[in-house]
């Protein structure tokens, strides 16, 4: 049997890729840790909380001594490493949070992870660390395009029939890294640790670097699920600066899908550039979801556009994320599997149908899941 610690299971990403680990591999032991921050939400694995091959642990990764003992306990054979602080707005207000979580509670993992895979007879053979990282440490794109073409052109840098580009630069696994924000300096200084590992103690780690995820259980402090939630409720649409930012969009299940395959197949040491080839203007992106929204609230299409309000910029916002993760789709045959129009009606009903789910996470109901569970459970 093997044992497989994900960390940040109780999150957005996390929950997904905990979910998919459970179903697919009934041999493994599945560990999810998770400090259950504000954004841990234990509703989020409801469906799989009393299978056998599944334990929950609340812990913090920057507790060392804890990490250390219960890699020993379990002898965890291989790590997902998702736990962090990820919201750029939080970032900006409170940057030692992020610093602590994300740069030393990695640290603390890696080394807790180094001690006990070390002390082992077989030392590395057959271990894992698998750090999940972000496209944001490479900076920002401009919005360049060809000369005599409008933005949004076809490009090439895709297999895929839909792939429209705002520029004519992708981020690719060599691009120099360049974080503007707490959140990516945070992360782009874990992926330096991780990889800081493999070279001076050669622990089998793998660093991937993903665009923007969307789909259920995102915390509604993110764009979609914060529009679609105030869309529902005619509360006002805080667009950042004029919406001209442009994000590459990924469902959350195909990212959860190519974590595995990168966690079993990837080479070690190697770092896989994961994207959706879907680039959107944030103003574009949102008159789609007001409209989907209006349409299966049964509204007039596009009644709701009223709620769009500009407002002051984020600072040092990034104008333009693009992945290339041809990489990926070259050496182990990854691609995204929904177009995003299929992902993005998919979420939008998602939310619709789970209002339960934003009340309780909005108004902070989702915090007791954890006692009514496990402690009142025993
Ligand atoms: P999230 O904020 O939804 O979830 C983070 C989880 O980590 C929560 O369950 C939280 O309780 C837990 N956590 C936070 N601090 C912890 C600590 N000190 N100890 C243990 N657990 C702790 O985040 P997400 O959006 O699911 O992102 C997951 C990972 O993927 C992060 O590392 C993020 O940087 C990365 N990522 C996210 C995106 C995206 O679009 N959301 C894209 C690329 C990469
Ligand atoms: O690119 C990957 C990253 O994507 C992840 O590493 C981060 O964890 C994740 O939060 C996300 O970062 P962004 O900052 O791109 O996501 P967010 O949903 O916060 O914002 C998306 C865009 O929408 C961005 O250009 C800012 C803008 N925005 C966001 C909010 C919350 C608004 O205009 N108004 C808003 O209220």
């Amino acid at each position: 049997m093997k044992t497989i610690l994900i960390t940040g299971g109780a999150g957005f990403i996390g929950s997904h890729v905990v979910r998919l680990f459970v179903n697919k591999y009934p041999d493994y032991r599945i560990i999810n840790l998770d400090a259950l921050t504000y954004a841990g939400n234990l509703a989020n694995l409801k469906d799989i909380e009393d299978r056998p091959n599944y334990e929950f642990v609340k812990a913090d990764i920057c507790d060392f001594d804890t990490v250390y003992r219960l890699m020993q306990d379990k002898n965890v054979d291989g790590i997902v490493h998702l736990a962090a602080e990820s919201h750029v707005d939080r970032s900006i207000k409170d940057p030692f949070t992020f610093a602590r979580t994300n740069v030393l509670g990695t640290l603390s993992l890696l080394q807790a992870a180094r001690l006990y895979w070390e002390s082992l007879p077989e030392r590395y053979e057959g271990k894992r660390f698998y750090h999940i990282s972000t496209d944001e440490v490479y900076g920002a794109l401009e919005l360049t395009c060809p000369e005599g073409v409008e933005p949004p052109f076809r490009t090439a840098a895709s297999s895929g029939e839909h792939h429209l580009a705002y520029g004519t630069e992708f981020f690719l696994e060599t691009t120099k890294y360049n974080p503007h924000s707490p959140y990516s300096a945070s992360k782009a200084s874990s992926d330096h640790f991780v990889r800081a590992f493999h070279d001076t103690y050669g622990m089998p780690t793998i660093v991937t670097n993903c665009s923007n995820n969307y789909g259920p259980y995102q915390f509604p402090e993110k764009l979609i699920p914060l529009f679609i939630n105030n869309i529902r409720h005619r509360k006002a649409l805080p667009v950042y600066g004029k919406g001209e930012n442009v994000r590459d969009w990924l469902y959350v299940e195909d990212h959860a899908r190519a974590i595995d395959l990168i966690f079993h197949k990837g080479t070690i040491a190697d770092t896989y550039n994961i994207g959706g080839f879907n680039e959107w203007k944030n103003i574009d992106l949102i008159r789609v979801l007001i409209n989907t929204v209006d349409r299966l609230l049964g509204r007039k299409e596009g009644e709701d556009l009223n709620l769009i309000t500009f407002v002051t910029d984020r600072a040092g916002h990034d104008l333009r994320y693009a992945i290339d993760s041809r990489k990926l789709q070259r050496e182990l045959g990854w691609e995204p599997s929904l177009q995003f129009e299929e992902g993005i009606e998919k979420t939008v009903r998602w939310y619709l149908e789970h209002q339960d789910w934003l009340d309780q996470v909005t108004s902070g109901d989702y915090q007791h899941y954890y006692e009514r569970m496990y402690i009142d459970r025993g």
